[in-house]
């Protein structure tokens, strides 16, 4: 069982919570909520952010909370276009929380999930720029060195799809930098939580021995070979071994033929990154990212974010107004000034954007089932009634509305325009009358 969530859908929003402007619930991990926010910047303007607060439990757990500051600290000096930059740690009437950038977007879970549902296969070429993107996040994190050229040794830990953010914009991110250390102090973190995150450990890691980068090679090897074979590595069943037991075991089934030019290529790719005894796999994220990068150019299935993004516009656009159209109504609710309070209600969803032709006649995998990157019972797996993003995961659309109510402070100043306008009025006919 997961501990109650710390914000329920009941609680209003927008709220303050420190210097930012909650107004969205995005979405729920095993540790922590996501909120979607305002920053009010130096200048006067206001800049959309995440908060991610830290569930009250953990929040609360001297232990847990000095590891995730120590390593979120870390985190926060990554700065690269294929890592979520965080910039803002601390603490606020007790909770624990990480302000990052916010991707408008989906994560790559999300994603999958879409394109099974909507029977829209992900072409090979951005799968493959996924995967690239993502292995430049990597390498950046990886040979990150500090003030004194020292390296820093960051891992990432936990490189799963929900960690992947894909933009409207076709940007790819890896979040979560440094957060995963302090989830692995599997005795204070949720079980579910933790069995969710068995599905792309190395083997290495699900055995609890010291880990390096080359664990996070493993783990995007994983991501690779399920985008590519569309569907998922490791399965549990309540007979069978467990996620972890797989895990530890790394027997890698092979890749079903996709008709790609140069497969065995790929395919040898896939079987370095996901080589159970470390020394015999890539060296490093660099490593694999120099041979993926040689292999898409040689098979001529390059893709660039500008067509991604294009893509997902014209495949997945109807998400993209539902969310645009929610924050606008939150930003205006915050305008306003007075408390807005958060209501999951079934409003009609927007028009759907007719679906363009695909940007790329690449083969693709056709996903076997929807994929369930996390196991049902995580909890932002079930369906969030609250959040636009999460909202949207499944028919009917369901998307919060805003409603605003008008405050005393607000009634009060047009009743002084009113006498203001009435005092004026009377002195112009006077005017008037007396010329
Ligand atoms: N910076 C962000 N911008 C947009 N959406 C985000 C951002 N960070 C997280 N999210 C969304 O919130 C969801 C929940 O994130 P969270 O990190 O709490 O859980 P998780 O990634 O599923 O699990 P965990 O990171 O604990 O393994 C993500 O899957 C993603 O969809
Ligand atoms: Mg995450």
């Amino acid at each position: 069982m997961n501990p109650a969530p710390a914000q329920t859908a009941s609680q209003t929003l927008p709220r303050t919570f420190g210097r930012y402007q909650l107004f969205d619930r995005v979405g729920a991990g095993g540790m922590a909520e996501i909120y979607l926010a305002r920053a009010r910047t130096e200048l006067g303007g206001a800049r959309l952010v995440v908060v991610k607060q830290i569930l009250p439990d953990l929040s609360g757990n001297e232990q847990f909370a000095e590891m995730l500051i120590q390593e979120a600290k870390l985190a926060a000096r990554l700065n690269h276009a294929n890592v979520v930059q965080v910039f803002d740690l601390g603490r606020h009437e007790g909770v624990l929380f990480i302000a990052m950038d916010y991707v408008d977007g989906f994560d790559l879970n999300e994603l999958l999930r879409r394109c099974a549902r909507s029977k829209t296969p992900l072409p090979i070429p951005f799968a493959l720029l996924i995967v690239i993107e993502a292995l430049r996040g990597l390498d950046y994190a990886h040979r990150r060195a500090d003030d004194f050229g020292a390296p820093m040794g960051i891992v990432h830990r936990d490189v799963s799809p929900s960690n992947v953010l894909i933009s409207f914009d076709g940007e790819i991110k890896l979040c979560d930098f440094g957060i995963a250390r302090a989830n692995d102090m599997a005795d204070v973190l949720p079980e579910d939580a933790i069995k969710g995150k068995a599905g792309y450990m190395s083997p290495e890691q699900a055995r609890g021995e010291p880990i390096d980068a080359r664990s996070d090679v493993f783990a995007i090897g994983i991501v690779l070979w399920e985008l590519i074979a569309g569907r998922k590595l490791y399965k549990a069943s309540d007979t069978g071994p467990t996620l972890l037991q797989l895990a530890r075991a790394a027997e890698i089934p092979p890749l079903p033929s996709r008709d790609l030019p140069s497969e065995p290529e790929l395919h040898a790719i896939v079987e370095h990154a996901l080589t159970a005894d470390r020394d015999q796999r890539f060296a490093s994220a660099q490593a694999m990212l120099k041979a993926l990068e040689g292999y898409v150019a040689d098979a001529k299935l390059m893709a660039s974010p500008i067509r991604f993004g294009e893509w997902l516009r014209d495949n997945f656009g109807q998400a993209l107004i539902v969310s645009r159209k929610a924050r606008e109504r939150a930003a205006r609710a915050i305008e306003l000034g007075p408390a807005a309070v958060v209501e999951p209600y079934g409003t009609p969803a927007p028009p759907a954007v007719a679906p363009a032709p695909a940007a790329s006649t690449a083969p693709a995998p056709e996903p076997e089932a929807e994929p369930e990157q996390v196991p049902a019972s995580k909890p932002h797996d079930a369906p969030v009634p609250d959040a636009p993003l999460a909202g949207a995961l499944g028919p009917p659309l369901a998307t919060p509305e805003l409603v605003a109510a008008p405050g005393p402070a607000k009634r009060g100043s047009f009743a002084i325009w009113f006498a203001v306008g009435v005092l004026l009025g009377i002195v112009a006919i006077a005017l008037l009358l007396w010329k």
